[in-house]
């Protein structure tokens, strides 16, 4: 009965962060294929079935609806699924590895491996495979030889398919992407697998964007533009910095640089800070390829993203330091957002995480406040057991605060009323914006001292 009621049946092995909203987004445009999408993990399969999705992503739920039950899926059942498909996406986690050779910097395959294996024990006709998670150069090509090794005669083609959606935006990037990469053998089997991937997102997206490459240039593009866009985040936050010493403004020089068409004007927003699954580790494993190849000055050039990082983050928590009399002990500090950035429930890789570490070290009495993420927060703070306290209301945050330090660039907080939160709030009061979203004139006015990055800080008493 379904074989004549669907086109292509896909699969997508791996419900997270990609696996569900690209899944959704394909089913949503496409009610000619069936889409079912497994995951290991029960909880979060039953959470996609429901209305409390697993991950907070605006607009989401709607597409959801609108396939759910038609031709969208959620399963943990692997073998049959796999079985039925003609398409299997594979869009399981692939984290830094932390042991044993290329600890710390090279990308953990276990999950990914598996999933190949699986996929050869189950299958019982020729498969496309696509590649969506991130992975090192040449992925691709290991995994097809694995899959190959069958004993059934079955034939897999494995196409790169890299997902460069952003978090918080998922939806608007998926609906209208810049472009959608597929990468192939350039064999005629390779590209008439690539055409396959082609025609799905044809759908719904117009040719020109549809770009298309060879396996590794594919496979190397999803490194490369992480790596870009942190470069200029990095690159601004170093700049942040220097304007600190010299009583320049950040937001002025980064107004005036990306008016040039040739910079532009994204991604040079001064924060406390890059955060998210994958900045980090994707530039990690670009420096990790470097090095393999033993093109040592081209991975020191990378990892230096990382280590400006770093700087911001450490550079953020001195700054609060030192400014409330180099000594947190005891202080009551108010973290406004949890979250890696706005818009999302992730907390991946957030510099809250650190900031929050680092206050603890110094026996601050730290509050989280957090519209989306106090879930994740809790499960990534467990080793401080009781002693962090968290409160979405940030009024309720801040009651009796020294000080405020805005972690995300969530909207609300741009929305508060200040002076009804500086009333309530210990003396001297302290603001730190780590994210530049506030008005801090009118903050100072209040009676709070400011400090944004990369400006001038707006302090009532000498600075020494
Ligand atoms: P995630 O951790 O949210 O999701 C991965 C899922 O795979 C998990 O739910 C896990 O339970 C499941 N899984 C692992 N092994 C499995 C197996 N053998 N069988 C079935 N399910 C299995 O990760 P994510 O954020 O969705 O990232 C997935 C990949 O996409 C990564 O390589 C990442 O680098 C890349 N990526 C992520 C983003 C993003 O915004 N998060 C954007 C672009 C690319
Ligand atoms: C990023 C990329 O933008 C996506 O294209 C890519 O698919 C994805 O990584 C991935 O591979 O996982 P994401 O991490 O979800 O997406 O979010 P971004 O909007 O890129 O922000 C990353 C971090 O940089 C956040 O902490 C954000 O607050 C910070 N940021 C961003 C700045 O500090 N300044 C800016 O100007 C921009």
């Amino acid at each position: 009965m379904s074989k004549e009621k669907f086109t292509k049946k896909i699969l997508c092995i791996g419900a997270g962060y990609v696996g569900g909203p690209t899944m959704a987004m394909i089913a949503a445009r496409c009610p000619q294929y069936k889409v079912t999408v497994v995951d290991i993990n029960e909880e979060k399969i039953k959470a996609w079935e429901s209305d409390e999705l697993p991950i907070f992503e605006p607009g989401l739920l709607e597409v959801v609806k609108e396939a759910r039950g038609r031709n969208l899926f959620f399963s943990t059942e692997l073998e049959n699924n796999i079985k039925e498909s003609e398409i299997i996406f594979v869009s399981v986690n692939t984290p830094t590895k932390t042991f044993g050779e290329g600890a710390g910097k090279s990308a953990d395959l276990q999950y990914w491996e598996k999933c190949a294996r699986d996929i050869r024990s189950a299958a019982e006709s020729d498969k496309i495979i696509v590649e969506k998670s991130t992975l090192p150069v040449k992925t691709a090509i290991a995994m097809e030889r694995i899959l190959n090794e069958n004993e059934k005669g079955l034939k897999f083609e494995v196409v790169s398919n890299p997902e460069f959606l952003a978090e918080g935006t998922a939806v608007k990037d998926l609906e209208n992407p810049d472009r959608v990469l597929i990468g192939s053998k350039e064999t005629e089997s390779g590209l008439n697998a690539r055409n396959e991937i082609v025609e799905i997102f044809a759908n719904w997206i117009p040719h020109d964007r549809l770009i298309t490459s060879n396996l590794m240039s594919a496979e190397l593009s999803k490194l490369v533009a992480n790596s870009f866009l942190a470069q200029r985040i990095s690159s601004i936050n170093s700049i942040s910095a220097l304007c600190e010493k010299v009583d320049a403004n950040v937001s002025e020089v980064s107004r005036a640089i990306g008016k040039d068409s040739r910079i532009g004007n994204k991604f040079l927003h001064a924060s406390v800070g890059f955060g998210g699954s994958c900045f980090k580790k994707d530039i990690l494993n670009l420096v990790y390829l470097c090095e393999t190849f033993g093109l040592y000055e081209v991975a020191a050039y990378w990892e230096s993203i990382v280590k400006m990082n770093e700087y911001q983050e450490t550079r953020f928590v001195q700054t609060i330091n030192k400014a409330l009399f180099n000594t947190v002990t005891n202080k009551r500090i108010a973290l406004f957002g949890f979250a890696f950035k706005a818009n999302t429930s992730d907390t991946r890789e957030s510099p809250a995480f650190y900031i929050t570490k680092k206050l603890m070290e110094e026996k601050a009495h730290v509050v989280i406040s957090d519209p989306k993420a106090i879930k994740n927060a809790k499960v990534d703070l467990k080793d401080f057991n009781n002693k962090i306290e968290y409160e979405i209301d940030p009024y309720k945050a801040a009651h009796h605060a020294h000080a405020i330090a805005i972690i995300t660039e969530w909207e609300l907080y741009k929305e508060l009323d200040y002076e009804k939160i500086y009333s309530n709030m210990e003396r001297p009061a302290f603001i730190f914006d780590g994210r530049n979203i506030l008005d801090h004139q009118k903050l100072f006015e209040i009676g709070f001292n400011v400090y944004p990055i990369g400006k001038p800080h707006l302090i009532h008493f000498n600075e020494s």
